[in-house]
């Protein structure tokens, strides 16, 4: 008994206390808030990602615990997918020559609402709409409005993110007003749909990053076009913009390690002329390409699974 203090313990309890000293007992509850014991949750995790070795040169960096999302987490950010993912049906079915951008919105903003949801945009540091509504050659975070009335031609994108029960969904899509337009715009839409595709097709469990941005950009490139690097993706989930920021540039093997549980958007804006891109100085938030060329947007959200990708809202 008398012997029970200080570094004497460590011989007496070995293993557990040299555990503890370096991080979580084997018996504690996990970090992840799982409620089951450490080495039957994330323990196999942690080894795995203490035995790696992060290379500074290529900006590769251990994620955060706080964006790794338990099962209980995973299963409400689907729940808010699916109905973020209604909304998203439901303005297929509004968008049309002569409609207001308000009327969608309103439309939006009742569906979520009433499927027990919060527009998460809505009053979202000042911003005064449920959603973003971003014709031609508005890049992103277009306002809703009575005056802004779609017309044949035009190339909208409509981002919704849906928040239920504390847990964010974020997704957009295109639309072709009318279901025709250019040829150009049309290139536009369907290249960027693509580098978002080939962006979440890059991600791999204990991949990096960086392995998104440069499937995204080399295929905007290859087609001719710019991308805007202003603007980016973003970790999702119990909070709308969370790590990390995900750029649609980049080099493979570099930036933050992904691991299960991340949940993260995919959410290229590609323009058909300069990447620069202006914020209206009247709104604050209306960002616009700064030659007036045309943009397109398209934005899933993707959990990282054991083995590939969960699309939780698109
Ligand atoms: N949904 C956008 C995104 O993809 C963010 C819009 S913020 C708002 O991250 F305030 F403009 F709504
Ligand atoms: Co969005
Ligand atoms: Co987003």
């Amino acid at each position: 008994m008398g012997d029970d203090t200080g570094n004497m313990s460590i011989y007496r309890y070995g293993k557990e206390v040299l555990a503890y000293i370096m991080g979580m007992a084997r018996n504690d509850l996990c970090w992840c808030g799982s409620g089951k014991k450490y080495k039957k949750c994330h323990k196999d995790f942690d080894d795995r990602i203490s035995e790696m070795k992060f290379d500074v040169f290529k900006g590769q960096v251990r994620p955060p615990k706080k964006i790794i999302n338990n099962r209980a987490d995973i299963e409400g950010i689907r729940r808010s997918g699916v109905v973020n993912d209604g909304v998203l049906d439901l303005m297929a079915t509004m968008v049309r020559p002569g409609i207001d951008t308000a009327s969608l919105d309103d439309a939006a903003r009742e569906y979520i609402e009433s499927h027990g949801g919060i527009p998460a945009c809505l009053d979202y540091e000042g911003f005064p709409k449920s959603t973003c509504i971003s014709i031609n050659n508005v890049v992103c975070h277009g306002i809703p409005s009575k005056k802004t009335i779609l017309k044949e031609g035009d190339i909208v994108n409509i981002d919704v993110t849906t928040i239920l029960d504390g847990y964010f969904s974020d997704a957009s899509r295109m639309f072709v007003v009318g279901g025709k337009t250019t040829p150009e715009a049309q290139r536009l839409v369907d290249v960027t749909r693509e580098c978002m595709e080939l962006g979440i097709q890059a991600i791999r469990p204990w991949g990096w990053l960086g392995d998104i941005g440069a499937a995204c950009g080399r295929h905007a490139h290859e087609n001719g076009y710019s991308v805007v690097t202003d603007l980016g993706g973003h970790g999702v989930g119990k909070k709308f913009h969370l790590e990390p920021f995900v750029a649609h540039i980049g080099k493979p093997g570099t930036g933050m390690l992904l691991v299960p549980g991340m949940v993260l958007t995919v959410e290229p804006m590609i323009n058909q002329g300069t990447k620069k891109v202006t914020v209206d100085s009247g709104d604050n938030w209306t960002v616009r390409t700064a030659d007036g060329k045309l943009s397109a947007q398209w934005e899933k959200t993707v959990l990282i699974t054991e083995t590939g990708t969960e699309i939780l809202s698109s």
